[in-house]
């Protein structure tokens, strides 16, 4: 009877709002949430209420999107098969936790999302909306509807008196997907994986052959593995990204070219900018080589693709990943301290560290005369360690 549809205000989801009401016959409710995707959602207001939508829900999540998903996923240093720093993938869960509370507060018995049949969303969202309630019914359109084609798609929108930018009208270069921490591009003109993108499908980066010919340094601060200053300045979590991603894009700093293998089991080539978001992972794990245990440290970056795996693959609300986090961030205890970095031309290196819980000890490390670590307590250590290797030796060859 009354469904909560996650609303961008764009085309398709205003197809979608029409489609639901034409053949469900039921009231939508709208929620247009701002993740800092960098999109006026007033617009949004509008077109809902020009579908005589009555309940509209616009809400900026920015600051609970860095602080409660984006930075717990940081302190992981969090990389999907090596590369990938999950930008789409952490913004899904916040998406559907807000639709399950608005449906509760509304009295809806549904829930409906924009993602197509084929890809990772329509997992990430649905895996939340039911963690979060169980009894809950999911509309997912693009699975049912007979608009499978562009064409039918602007039919359906002239027909209703959707309006239709006029970029729209032809066929979209290519789906994107934006908020604080990224932008990723995929599909379309980006589908031949051989085929270099063209420099217009990046949206928040230069490219690092225009960008400055001389270095940007910068310090971040760290306390209990979140970042909280930048040279010196405290930030919320939602401003201090932004201003890494200013930073981040005028130095060419968070391209990537990937394909990635879906969790539904086809691989898809995606174009990300992730300027602001790599910064901090650099930065994240410089603050962690000199305040993490060595056990600690390896421990954490065996459990990281998992982890990872976990938040791409949609399971966010799940005991496995909350498992995961509470070790994670039991880990972060001593994470605090300074990381100055040099921003150059598409790359960025930590070139100092310091922290008041630093394990790093120039007494024990240093090439000249010390007085706290005796050099024959090694000549043991490595004999106890060559033991068994002697005795495979003594057997023979190849162990
Ligand atoms: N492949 C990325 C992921 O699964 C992004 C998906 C959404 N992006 C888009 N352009 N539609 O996280
Ligand atoms: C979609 O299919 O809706 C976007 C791509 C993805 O979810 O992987």
């Amino acid at each position: 009877k009354k469904v909560v549809l996650a609303y961008s205000g764009g085309l398709d989801t205003s197809v979608i709002l029409k489609w639901l009401q034409e053949t469900y016959g039921c009231e939508v409710v709208t929620f247009t949430a701002d993740l800092g995707q960098g999109e006026e959602l007033e617009p949004a207001r509008k077109k809902a209420e020009m579908f005589g939508v009555k309940e509209i829900f616009i809400e900026d999540l920015r600051e609970e999107f860095v602080r409660d998903y984006v930075f717990p996923m940081f302190r992981a240093n969090a990389l999907y098969e090596g590369v990938y720093l999950l930008g789409t993938s952490i913004a899904r869960p916040l998406i559907a936790k807000r639709q399950i509370e608005i449906a509760k507060q509304v009295g809806a018995d549904a829930v409906a999302h924009g993602a197509t049949g084929k890809g990772n969303d329509q997992v990430r969202f649905e895996l939340s909306y039911y963690a979060l309630e169980p009894g809950i019914r999911v509309i997912a359109p693009w699975r049912e509807w007979d608009l499978t084609s562009r064409t039918r798609l602007i039919d359906f929108a002239e027909k209703h008196q959707i309006p239709i930018a006029r970029d729209k009208r032809g066929e979209a270069p290519f789906s994107v997907d934006a908020n604080l921490l990224h932008t990723s591009s995929e599909g379309k003109a980006l589908e031949d994986p051989w085929t270099e993108p063209e420099e217009f499908v990046y949206s928040r980066t230069l490219s690092p052959e225009a960008a400055p010919d001389k270095p940007t340094y910068i310090e971040i601060e760290f306390e209990k593995g979140d970042a909280t200053a930048i040279d010196g300045e405290k930030l919320s979590p939602a401003a201090l990204l932004a201003r890494l991603n200013d930073l981040g894009g005028a130095n060419g700093i968070g391209r990537l070219d990937l394909v990635e293998n879906r969790f539904v089991g086809m691989k898809s080539r995606g174009v990300y900018e992730t300027p602001g978001g790599t910064i901090l992972h650099a930065a994240h794990r410089g603050i962690e080589s000199i305040t993490l245990d060595r056990g600690a440290s390896h421990l954490k970056d065996e459990l990281m693709p998992r982890y990872a795996e976990l938040i791409y693959n949609g399971f966010w609300f799940s005991p496995e990943r909350e498992m995961l986090q509470a070790l994670i961030d039991k880990s972060q205890d001593h994470v605090s301290g300074t990381v100055r970095l040099k921003l150059y031309k598409g790359s960025v290196r930590v070139v100092g560290r310091k922290s008041p819980n630093t394990l790093y000890s120039l007494s024990h490390v240093t090439f000249e005369e010390d007085a706290v670590y005796d050099q024959h307590d090694a000549e043991g250590f490595i004999k106890l360690n060559a033991l068994r290797l002697k005795l495979l030796a003594r057997r023979g060859m190849n162990g």
